[in-house]
């Protein structure tokens, strides 16, 4: 069996995420198109959105409950979750979402255009992932987003140790793995969520410490997969163990919303290290901020100059954009 096929297998056996009341519902993606409309001026209105890689789709049927006024649609290569998408959107009557099932990788991947594309927490499981980057720009409208979320090499290291140790217990043997997490009480999963369903538990664990194929990136390495699609690309959170944090570059931001962001000013700490920090090309301000908070993952924002005609308050994106 390839990579490829354990991946895929690994989905259509433990489809991501599980329907669970306990956590109080999946509203990342809601969550992120609220900052988007706060922090930017962007508006989720009258626009056409396709989730790739949506696995059980519970988030996205969040998000079309909560902005109903757009086109959704949700795919993933495994059947499994694209089923478990379908009975989900029961609890979610009249949203505008379709689901079905469709490879990012493949050749006639159509449907577009699109608005909005999110690709979360999907790119650093693909084997070629600056490919499908590619592929969905294509399917971009020319004032589109790409959104993606990709796992970070600087902040993973607790996970990647509890992966490393599961394997070295049972090597490929998933069912061992899982019962072995349990055991070394691998349950306070990285991305702050109490999950009480013992149900729920397992995928969880299959995700996060067990997964068969991941690559992990940095601000460098996530530049080069986006870099020969699309013109821009712009950090726009990075996620820390427990939390996330908006972007910021600039010492001296202004900003208004009760929201937690990166502050080069409170890390740095002294006038003198301002000073070299302000003189430096904004890459390498980024850098410093990457190292600075070493994020776990990474939510980009990348697009072809259009999008920026879409928002009112282009200032942070302009600023913090690393291409
Ligand atoms: C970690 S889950 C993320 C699910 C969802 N995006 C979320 O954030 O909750 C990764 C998903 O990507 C899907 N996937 C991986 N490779 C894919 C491909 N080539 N085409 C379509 N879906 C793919 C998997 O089946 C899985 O459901």
């Amino acid at each position: 069996m390839t990579h490829v096929d354990m991946l895929k297998s690994q989905y259509e056996a433990f489809p991501y995420p599980t329907n669970t009341s306990s956590n109080g519902g999946y509203r990342e993606l809601v969550n992120l198109v609220k900052l988007l409309r706060l922090d930017c001026g962007y508006h989720l209105k009258g626009k056409r959105i396709l989730d790739a890689g949506t696995g059980t789709g519970l988030r996205l049927l969040e998000l079309a409950a909560a902005f109903p006024d757009n086109e959704y649609v949700g795919i993933d290569y495994s059947e499994n979750s694209i089923a478990c998408a379908e009975r989900a959107r029961e609890a979610f009557p009249g949203a505008p979402v379709s689901f079905r099932v469709g490879d990012i990788m493949a050749a006639d991947l159509q449907g577009g255009p699109f608005d909005v594309i999110l690709c979360m927490g999907v790119l650093h499981h693909l084997q070629r992932p600056a490919e499908a980057i590619d592929r969905l720009s294509r399917l971009l409208t020319t004032t589109g987003v790409l959104i993606f979320y990709v796992y970070g090499e600087y902040g993973s290291g607790e996970r990647m140790r509890r992966k490393r140790l599961l394997s070295h217990l049972h090597g490929d043997e998933l069912g061992q793995k899982i019962e072995s997490a349990k055991h070394l009480g691998f349950t306070d999963f990285p991305y702050g969520w109490a999950i009480q369903d013992p149900t729920d538990v397992d995928p969880m664990i299959v995700d996060a410490y067990v997964n068969h194929y991941e690559v992990l990136y940095t601000l460098e390495t996530i530049g080069k997969l986006v870099s020969n699609s699309l013109a821009a690309c712009v950090p726009y959170g990075f996620t820390l163990e427990r939390n996330g944090l908006l972007v910021e570059s600039r010492l001296n931001a202004r900003f208004a919303m009760p929201v937690a962001r990166t502050d080069p000013k409170s890390k740095l700490n002294s006038p003198a290290l301002e000073e070299a920090y302000a003189k430096l090309p904004k890459r390498q301000q980024l850098l410093v901020l990457e190292d600075m908070y070493a994020p776990a993952g990474y939510t980009m924002l990348a697009h072809n100059g259009g999008f920026l005609g879409e928002i009112s308050r282009p200032e942070r994106l302009t600023s913090n954009a690393w291409q």
